[in-house]
């Protein structure tokens, strides 16, 4: 359900303490937001009237009250991602200071048609800041993207960079089609859905503008909500929203490949410890190197290098001459 009204009145009525799973959100940026449109779109005869600005006297507490009934609607581990320039951030960093929410990262993203200037930087990056409600732990779907051994051609693993905290993610340009003028690409609204949310979950966004929060989170089989105060966007794009099939984008998304790992991050047992370090040892004895004996074990434990590497710690120096038990097989 969406609503046409402002969000803090709106997510007071109608959101209930607890109910939403994830909230990705980009509010009005309190600077000369009606002219923002100049730099982006070139054709404003394609841009939706109606943005409605935050006066930027009013962003401290306007930033305060809405980040506060976030807070409030977001269910324990749900998580929220705030989109922002940085001339107001100082003011949604000390809002979300006076609330529990636990900041996860600091991300940026860095976007192509950067407003032009002449005697300083252009700028061409904005923050968002990802956080998550304390009290249970919050969905990270680590290998939804990309499994953990997919590599690019230099060798590098995939899954690594794809959640890194520096995001280069171009704006869509879309000559000729109407637009909302701050509209969020679509790879960066995927981006957070898939890693934050699972299908089914509620996502809500206070800002709604284009809508392109939730036409994603319902192309990916996400439930949405959210509000936009603006009745010419709201009217146009709520219009649109009837386009938008359930699910329609989880087919063009890539499947990635099961992960190697596939006991990453779950507990060692004591007997599997032992199993371990006596298939470590043997690697040893047959003359393999530290490093080269550990990755042979992760492929046949489908455990982590690391959490390897800790587990056989304290065996490396015991030079003793193998006994009879010690002659195992690989079995693990
Ligand atoms: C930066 S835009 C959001 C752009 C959106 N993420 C998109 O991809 O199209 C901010 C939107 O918030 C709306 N807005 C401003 N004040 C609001 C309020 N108090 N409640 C709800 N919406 C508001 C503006 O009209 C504008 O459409």
């Amino acid at each position: 359900m969406f609503y046409n009204m402002d969000c803090i009145e709106g997510a007071r009525k109608y959101l209930q303490d607890n109910s939403v799973d994830l909230i990705i959100t980009d509010p009005p940026y309190g600077i000369e937001g009606d002219n923002l449109h100049k730099h982006y779109n070139r054709n404003e005869n394609h841009v939706i009237e109606g943005y409605v600005e935050v006066p930027a006297r009013e962003y401290p507490t306007f930033s305060q009250n809405w980040i506060q009934e976030a807070e409030r609607v977001l269910k324990p581990g749900g998580s929220i991602y705030i989109v922002s320039g940085y001339t107001n951030l100082i003011h949604i960093l000390n809002a979300l200071h006076k609330t529990s929410l636990k900041e996860i990262n600091h991300i940026i993203w860095k976007y192509n048609f950067g407003v032009y200037t002449k005697n300083k930087y252009i700028s061409s990056h904005y923050h968002i800041l990802f956080y998550v409600k304390p009290g249970k732990k919050h969905t990270f779907n680590t290998y939804s993207r990309f499994s953990d051994f997919e590599k690019d051609d230099e060798g590098g693993s995939l899954n690594y960079q794809d959640r890194e905290d520096v995001w280069i993610i171009n704006r869509e340009y879309k000559p000729g089609k109407v637009k909302n003028k701050n509209e969020l690409p679509l790879q960066l609204l995927l981006r957070m859905i898939q890693y934050s949310s699972n299908e089914g979950d509620l996502v809500c966004d206070f800002f709604l503008g284009s809508f392109s929060t939730a036409k994603a989170a319902i192309g990916l089989n996400r439930k949405a909500t959210g509000f936009e105060v603006s009745k010419t966007a709201f009217d146009y794009q709520q219009e649109k929203m009837k386009e938008i099939i359930p699910g329609s984008l989880l087919n063009t998304l890539r499947t990635p490949p099961e992960n190697r790992l596939k006991n990453r991050g779950k507990a060692i047992g004591e007997e599997e410890k032992e199993r371990i370090k006596k298939s470590y040892k043997k690697l040893r004895e047959e003359g393999l190197t530290k490093k080269a004996a550990i990755e042979e074990l992760t492929a046949a434990t489908g455990r982590g290098y690391w959490s390897l590497l800790k587990t056989i710690d304290g065996t490396t120096n015991k030079s003793s001459t193998p006994k009879e038990s010690d002659q195992i097989q690989l079995q693990i």
